[in-house]
């Protein structure tokens, strides 16, 4: 019997699910496709000449107006909040980069050995893991952080873990065909492939130029590729079953003049918030020459870590340090350069996310979810979701019983046909006909 797949796509993510048979209500295989940096409308945008790769996602399946990820909107923490449903004051991943002063390290997303540190991963357990210990034999492909340990042994059964590809879309054709023959013939139920080409292309040109285009262009041919071998594979199960424009430019703020090394430990991350973490606690000093600071003053919000308002959910964790300065609408903190940064130094770019999207602020961070498959109504356009339900879904989906988190159920209720199993008791699965899932999750600011 063949095996079909689900699939769901998601920006800051795409998600694509496979699914198991009617007749024992068993959940189909699912795929989750993750495509980084996928602004909201990018998809709309470039669809002039048609997107037959994901608007499949529309007519089939279901999608969300658009995801509101958690803060920072930067890659990192977002990856972690779908996987976890958790804000990252909760999982841990608080920045692309951090700082750990009691331990004296530092983590960052451009030293993917020292990040694999499973002391910076041990506050959350990611789906996949759940997905594991459940009895789904998992695939990640180029997946952030798939190959840390959970419980000092548990890794899936297949891990490729994230690293910076080349900006072409070999490797997503290749990771997708090598998902569909690992669940079509060796009992794989759970595949995740991430894929970075609308990223790296938005930050290096802008989300507005010709090279994001052709890799909106490159990535629906992928797609394509997908629903074909699916397709040739008979894998394809829709059955029910009981993410251009924005052409306004950020201006940039330049802390460094009004920060004194004497009084500053790090300053730790840059673009849509800094930590800084104070020597001695000189945190009044701080707060006022930043505040003071020209131009950079009144476009930016200085907090203590005590004062972060409540809807950016990012004070709780111990990694945040004491001073957090997030940019006002429209604005984005320069890379500092200095030999107390983290990173110490950054290449400039194009476009950028990682910006406050409370409130409807920086709209341009928002990223998209679509899902495919017999559990998925067909041409539904649910609501807002948040980065903290994707996991709900994803539970659903599968139907393992999600650990507690930030996200709720009902938020991507509307994604489910009427009639799907909350959740199943027994998890035996066997070999069985498959539908699709998929989702893309990413946003992106233009610059
Ligand atoms: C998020 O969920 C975690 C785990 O249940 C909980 O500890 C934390 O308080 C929650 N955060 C918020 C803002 O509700």
């Amino acid at each position: 019997m063949p095996r079909r797949p689900a699939v769901l796509l998601a920006v800051v993510c795409v998600c694509v699910g496979v699914w198991g048979s009617i007749s024992t209500q068993k959940p189909p295989p699912l795929i989750v496709i993750l495509l980084d940096g996928v602004r909201w409308d990018y998809v709309n945008i470039h669809r002039g000449n048609g997107l037959p790769g994901f608007e499949r996602f529309f007519s089939q399946g279901a999608a969300a107006e658009y995801v509101n990820p958690a803060f920072p909107t930067n890659s990192f923490p977002n990856w972690h909040t779908i996987v976890t449903g958790l804000y990252p004051e909760s999982h841990g991943i608080i920045g692309n980069y951090i700082y750990d002063r009691e331990a004296s390290k530092v983590f960052s997303i451009d030293d993917l050995e020292g990040a694999k540190d499973p002391a910076w991963w041990s506050d959350a357990e990611p789906f996949w893991i759940t997905a594991t210990k459940g009895g789904l034999q998992s695939a990640l492909f180029l997946w952030s952080r798939c190959d840390v340990p959970w419980d000092g042994g548990v890794l899936p059964r297949h891990c490729d873990p994230f690293r910076f590809a080349a900006p072409n879309t070999d490797n997503m054709v290749q990771n997708f065909r090598q998902a569909v023959d690992m669940i079509q013939n060796q009992g794989y139920s759970l595949a995740m492939v991430y894929d970075g080409i609308i990223d790296t292309q938005g930050h290096y040109f802008g989300p507005a130029s010709s090279e994001v285009a052709a890799a909106v262009r490159d990535t629906d041919a992928a797609l394509q590729q997908l629903w074909k071998d699916l397709s040739d594979r008979d894998m394809i199960d829709n059955r029910p079953r009981d993410g251009l424009d924005g052409q306004g430019r950020c201006g940039e703020l330049d802390v460094v003049p009004c920060l004194e090394e004497s009084q500053v430990e790090k300053v730790v991350e840059y673009g849509g918030y800094i930590n800084v973490p104070t020597k001695s606690w000189l945190c009044d000093g701080v707060m006022e020459s930043l505040r003071r600071c020209p131009t950079v003053g009144e476009n930016v919000n200085v907090f203590l870590k005590k004062d972060v308002p409540e809807p950016l959910h990012y004070k709780a964790h111990r990694l945040i340090l004491e001073i957090v300065v997030i940019a006002k609408e429209g604005y984005m903190i320069r890379p500092p350069q200095t030999a107390y940064s983290v990173p110490e130094s950054a290449g400039s770019y194009e476009g950028n996310h990682g910006l406050d999207n409370t409130n409807g602020r920086n709209p341009d961070m928002r990223a998209v979810l679509y899902a495919v498959g017999p559990y998925f109504a067909p041409g539904v356009r649910a609501g807002v979701v948040e980065q903290v339900d994707v996991y709900n879904l994803l539970c659903r989906s599968v139907q393992l019983q999600c650990h507690a988190n930030n996200g709720t159920l009902a938020h991507v209720e509307a994604f489910f046909r009427p009639g799907v199993p909350l959740q199943s008791s027994a998890m035996s699965r066997g070999g069985i006909p498959l539908a699709a899932l998929m989702a893309i999750v990413s946003a992106l600011l233009l610059l």
